[in-house]
Parts: C-alpha cells; structure tokens; sequence
C-alpha cells in the first residue's frame, strides 16, 4: 500500500487528505522539489534542500521542515514504508489551509506532503531525443520552482501527442529551456552552450552538476543563450534533469544533430554523471 507523509503523518494512499480550502488548489500557491534516489540514497540531496528553501523564501512561505536532517528522517522512513528501493520523491509544499482569499495570512501554517513513486522506465530514451520548440509563455520567476506548471504541461502534452520528448521554449529568440529539463547544445566551435542562471529559467541540480563535470573535464562550457540558427550548426544538443540526468538531443524541429548519432561530449558526460552517482 502507498504512504504518503501529510502535515506530520504518514497515511495511506487513501486516508492521505488535503483540504478543498488549501491554497495550492485554489491559487497554485506553493512550490515543489524532486529529488531522486537509487538504492535508499538521496541525490545531490544538500542541492535539491537549498533551492526548496530558495523557493520557500522567495514566495515567503514559511517552512514546514526546520532542518535538512528532519526532511532526510521523514523521507528515509517513507522510502521504507513504501517499499520502493529507487526511484523519485516529491516534496510539495502550499501556503496553506485558509477561506479563498487572494490576500493571505502570515499565520496559515505550510501544508506540506511527501511521496514517492519508482523509477520510470526511460531506456528507450538513452539513444537519442527529439525535441519541438515553442514560445515561452511562462511567467518571469522560472527560477522559482512553483508547483504552477500550466505552460509546462500543455506544451509536454504537445510534444508527447507529437511523438516529441520535451519541448524547448523560445524567448527572443533564444532557447531559454525545456518543459521539465535544462537545454544544452555543443557548438560549431565545441563549447558547451546553455541559458545563463536567471529568472527565465530553473536552475537544474543536473545542470550544475554537469557544468562541475564539464569544467573538470576541461571541456569549455558558455552560460550563454543559443538560438534556433545556432542549433543549425551546432555538433551535440542534450538535457538534463532529475529524472533522466543527461539525454542527447538527436532532432530539434526538423534538425537533425550529428546525423541523430549520440556525440564525444555528450557520452563524457554521461559516463562522469553516473560515475558520481553510482559511486
Ligand atoms: N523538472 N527546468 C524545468 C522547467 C524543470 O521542471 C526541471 C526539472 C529542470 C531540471 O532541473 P533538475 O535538474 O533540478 O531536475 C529544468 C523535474 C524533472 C520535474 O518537475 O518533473
């Protein structure tokens, strides 16, 4: 049976319970953090934790969780409870239970809920990706990660109807990311190219990792925005995220990257991204 963690108690799925009156239903007034975890251990858990606390403060909703080890504790034993030795966990927290009013109170505690679910099955994913652009229509906090997905999931679905993996979204011009993963291409030159750390996009954990791991590997990486043309000429694309670490990118609209072959680099940076996390 799945445990869910509700407001300090670990329910079934179905006694697991949130009130029609929490403002995460009725607002989308909350944010989330995903972490992933492979044999009972937590990746790049001390990242994941500080850009929950970073998203709590910038919406100034206060925390539920008063430290990291509490967070780790809960999770450790829902992990047990459901029986799932790897996969994700979801942290999603609201501004809590109050009467539908735009305007809140600074008292409303936090409600906070923690799942997890297993691995996905994404094998098919590992020899190559293709990806569709659109307009990004999202709001001017993207480095928030809000449990307000709107845009998000309507051009995913676009994408997944059209037998696309993610869709890159376009902002003047330039790739700024994915739907749920940082975009990257390799190119004419043989840089790393990817959107600067900003309010137009998350800061992926995955991302920074793979800019550590580039940089270690004397590969040079550019925090610098690349356009449609650029993926044109460009050797490599891939993305990144929590759920499938690094992918290549093989076709970008009707672009075919490096004859739809997985590149040098991008294999680099798979074969370190595993190293680290399969020790
Ligand atoms: N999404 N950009 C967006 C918009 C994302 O939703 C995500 C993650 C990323 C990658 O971030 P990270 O490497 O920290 O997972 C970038 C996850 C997979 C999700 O919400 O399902």
């Amino acid at each position: 049976m799945e445990t869910y963690y509700v407001n300090g108690f670990y329910e079934t799925r179905n006694n697991a319970k949130i009130s029609v009156e929490d403002r995460g239903f009725n607002f989308s007034d909350g944010v989330y953090e995903l972490i992933s975890y492979l044999d009972e251990n937590l990746i790049f858990f001390e990242k994941h934790y500080s850009r929950l606390i970073k998203s709590l403060l910038s919406l100034k909703i206060s925390s539920p969780l008063s430290n990291k080890k509490i967070l780790k504790l809960i999770i450790k034993r829902l992990i047990k409870l459901n029986k799932i030795k790897s996969g994700y966990i979801y942290i999603q927290i609201t501004r809590g239970t109050a009467k539908r009013n735009h305007v809140y109170s600074k008292e409303t505690p936090p409600n906070l809920v923690i799942f997890c679910l297993p691995l996905r099955k994404i094998e098919e994913f590992r020899r190559g990706v293709k990806v569709r652009t659109s307009e990004d229509l999202r709001w001017g906090r993207c480095d928030i990660k809000s449990i307000s997905l709107l845009p998000n999931i309507l051009d995913k679905q676009i994408a997944f109807n059209q037998g696309y993996y993610e869709t890159w979204q376009i902002k003047d011009n330039y790739i700024t990311e994915g739907t749920t993963s940082n975009a990257f291409i390799v190119d004419k030159n043989g840089s790393i190219r990817t959107y600067p750390k900003s309010k137009h996009i998350l800061g992926g954990v995955t991302r920074d990792v793979i800019i550590q791991i580039a940089k270690k590997q004397n590969i040079k990486i550019i925090e610098k925005a690349f356009t449609l043309n650029d993926i044109k000429w460009c050797k490599e694309a891939f993305l990144t995220s929590t759920t499938v670490k690094i992918l290549p990118v093989i076709k970008v609209n009707d672009i075919k990257i490096n004859m739809m072959k997985i590149g040098e680099i991008t294999e680099i940076l798979t074969y370190n991204i595993n190293k680290k996390i399969n020790g």
